[in-house]
């Protein structure tokens, strides 16, 4: 082999440095915080029985960020929905903390594509709003909605209403909302969806800063493959038809992560991954 051949030559995604396995080793030893056992979702339809999830399971460990990612169609709002108790599953079940899921609860934070802000109430009030519900004293839900606005960087547009906002901003308070109830996990299905790519990338650093302030762990769901490996730990791969898990990668790529890391050899080589998992290439 010459030597401009070998230099092309990418690491296995299976690779993983002393660093990176030692981060593994630790996030393993953490509590389950998100268990999905042999989940399975059948939708009726007037063309019969649709299988939208088989036999789904996996683990999500206390401060993890686990990325779902899979081709349309294959069920990963499917499972966020099911994970959010917004829909009752046909086989199996959900546990937080070891306790099942049956319906929606304050623990689980969602953040969508679409931007689902109370546009009557300002950026704080959006904030307060799940606290205030949950019987929290007004002065205290505002201080609170004061910290978790400084920490998405909006402390300026607090009196701000959702339509004087940029889409990137919106979806920063939406996170702030969904973190103002100390939820235990966050679900995010597709959050920066519907950004420009510019917003999109520094979105992605944002929220990355977040979760290293916050004890926070985080299920991302995502059609972008370079986000999926820039912000997970770990990256759960649906195959469709019906939705099932493809396989679980371990990101090889070491924290911090940087821009410059999306031309890394263990970046390039789980992307390689992805791309035959997903599109079979
Ligand atoms: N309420 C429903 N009734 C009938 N079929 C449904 C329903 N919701 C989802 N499905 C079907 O289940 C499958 C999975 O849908 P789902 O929306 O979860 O996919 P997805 O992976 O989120 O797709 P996308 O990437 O396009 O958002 C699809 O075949 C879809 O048509
Ligand atoms: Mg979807």
């Amino acid at each position: 082999m010459s030597a401009a051949t070998a230099e092309l030559v990418l690491p296995s995604y299976l690779e993983q440095s002393i660093e990176v396995k030692h981060s593994f080793r630790e996030l393993k030893a953490r509590p389950p915080v998100l268990e999905i056992a042999r989940l399975g979702k059948d939708f009726a339809t007037p063309r019969g029985v649709v299988t939208a999830l088989s036999e789904v399971s996996f683990t999500v460990h206390k401060k993890e960020f686990v990325s779902v990612i899979g081709p349309s169609g294959c069920g990963k709002s499917t499972l966020i929905r099911l994970l959010a108790g917004l829909e009752t599953p046909s086989r199996g079940c959900v546990s937080l903390d070891g306790k099942s899921v049956s319906g929606p609860g304050a623990e689980r934070g969602m953040v969508f594509q679409s931007y689902t802000l109370f546009p009557w109430l300002c950026v704080r009030e959006n904030v307060m709003f799940g606290p205030r519900l949950r019987g929290v004293a007004r002065d205290v839900a505002r201080t609170k909605a004061g910290e978790w606005l400084e920490l998405v960087g909006l402390t300026k547009f607090a009196d701000h209403y959702p339509d004087q906002l940029s889409g990137g901003m919106k979806q920063r308070v939406a996170i702030a909302r969904a973190l103002a109830n100390e939820p235990r996990i966050l679900l995010m299905d597709e959050p920066f969806g519907a950004l420009d790519a510019q917003t999109r990338c520094d979105m992605q650093s944002h929220l990355i800063r977040i979760w290293d302030n916050v004890d926070l762990t985080v299920l991302f769901i995502t059609h972008d493959l370079d986000e999926a490996i820039y912000l997970a730990d770990r990256i759960v791969v649906l195959a469709a038809h019906p939705g099932r898990v493809a396989e679980v990668i371990e990101v090889p790529v070491p924290r911090p992560r940087e821009r410059a890391h999306f031309l890394s050899g263990p970046f390039l080589a789980t992307k390689e991954r992805l791309e035959t998992l997903i599109y079979g290439r």
